[in-house]
């Protein structure tokens, strides 16, 4: 496709694309990678136009939500930088976190304020594009007709929305503790038109929250590094999961950002957790961040994902 039939059938996608290669040196090859990534333009051009629409169609209203993808990527490479010097993530505990950021009282927000650069780096980070495409070929398709899927933490939504509109006969309980990523999934859902009955969105700590349904299907992304005990939230995902059910996991090993607060130095160090959690991976998807480094490397920036099985139905 050329460019201009690019931007003729897909306005919205292209004018962020546009805007990230002429604003940041990050993203100035983001049309050649796209090209090569297999990028779903009909998805894409989805998630920017429902922007565009909440923006109520101010293109500088929307070009600032696209902009935000610009400072958490500088962002992230200013704290990989830290990493680098210090070897530690700026915090290690919840408390110290959520009183030095989440409950900053000059942050406007409550809670993680970069929900929408992580909906943007969903088709604009090669890793998260790699990650969703895994996604969308293993997790969300070939399902029974009926089921129940748990998100946590529901962050975006996006993932859990996407589930629920492609397995129209599945409900999903989504789980966060940031209030704003509670309103933001909520937004999602609805942009998705996922019908209120099918969805129950939860504003709860995973350690607190309890109940009476096993689900057929979990979706953890980028959780564990928030953490200070992983291998508990492994545990009590592996205690919410149907027998033959399966879990899609991903997480941030050796990146920092200045909510992480659990650092994995190598992909193994999480295999490790998903052992004595009692799961085996049936299926990875295990990138480096950087091209130059290897997946398997140690202290360096890799993203895992991985879909879980019980161990005990080898
Ligand atoms: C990087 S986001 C992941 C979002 C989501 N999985 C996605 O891919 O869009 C991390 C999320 O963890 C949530 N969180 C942090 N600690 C939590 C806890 N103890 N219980 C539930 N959610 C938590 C934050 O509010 C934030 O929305």
């Amino acid at each position: 496709m050329t460019f201009d039939e690019l931007k003729e059938k897909y306005p919205h996608f292209v004018s962020a694309a546009n805007y990230l290669e002429e604003n940041c040196y990050f993203f100035k090859s983001t049309f050649r990678k796209i090209k090569q990534l297999e990028l779903d333009y009909e998805f894409a051009e989805k998630l920017c136009k429902d922007c565009h629409d909440y923006a109520k169609g101010n293109e500088d209203e929307f070009r600032k939500k696209v902009h935000t993808l610009i400072d958490f990527s500088v962002e992230f490479l200013r704290l990989q930088l830290h990493l680098h010097k210090t070897g530690h993530y700026l915090y290690s505990s919840y408390d110290e976190l959520d009183r030095n950021v989440y409950s900053d009282p000059n942050r406007k927000l409550k809670g993680p304020w970069y929900m929408w650069a992580l909906y943007f780096s969903q088709i604009f980070w090669v890793t998260h594009w790699n990650v969703f495409k895994f996604f969308i070929s293993d997790f969300v398709k070939n399902n029974n007709a009926r089921g129940d899927i748990l998100e946590v933490p529901v962050g975006t939504g996006i993932f859990i929305s996407y589930f629920l509109r492609n397995n129209p006969g599945w409900n999903g309980t989504g789980v966060d503790l940031g209030e704003t990523a509670i309103e933001f999934a909520k937004n999602v859902l609805s942009w998705d038109h996922i019908e209120k009955d099918r969805i129950n969105i939860i504003k709860e700590d995973i350690y607190k929250f309890e109940t009476e349904k096993k689900f057929d299907k979990i979706l953890c992304g980028e959780f564990l590094e928030h953490v200070e005990d992983p291998l508990g939230v492994l545990k009590k995902l592996h205690a919410l999961l149907n027998k033959n059910g399966r879990v899609f996991l991903t997480v941030a090993v050796y990146a920092e950002m200045i909510d992480h607060i659990y650092l994995y130095r190598r992909a193994d160090d999480v295999r490790e957790h998903v052992r004595l959690a009692g799961f085996i991976p049936e299926k990875e998807l295990v990138q480096a961040v950087f091209e130059k480094d290897s997946p398997e490397g140690v202290n360096v920036p890799i993203n895992y994902c991985a879909i879980l099985k019980k161990a005990e139905n080898e």
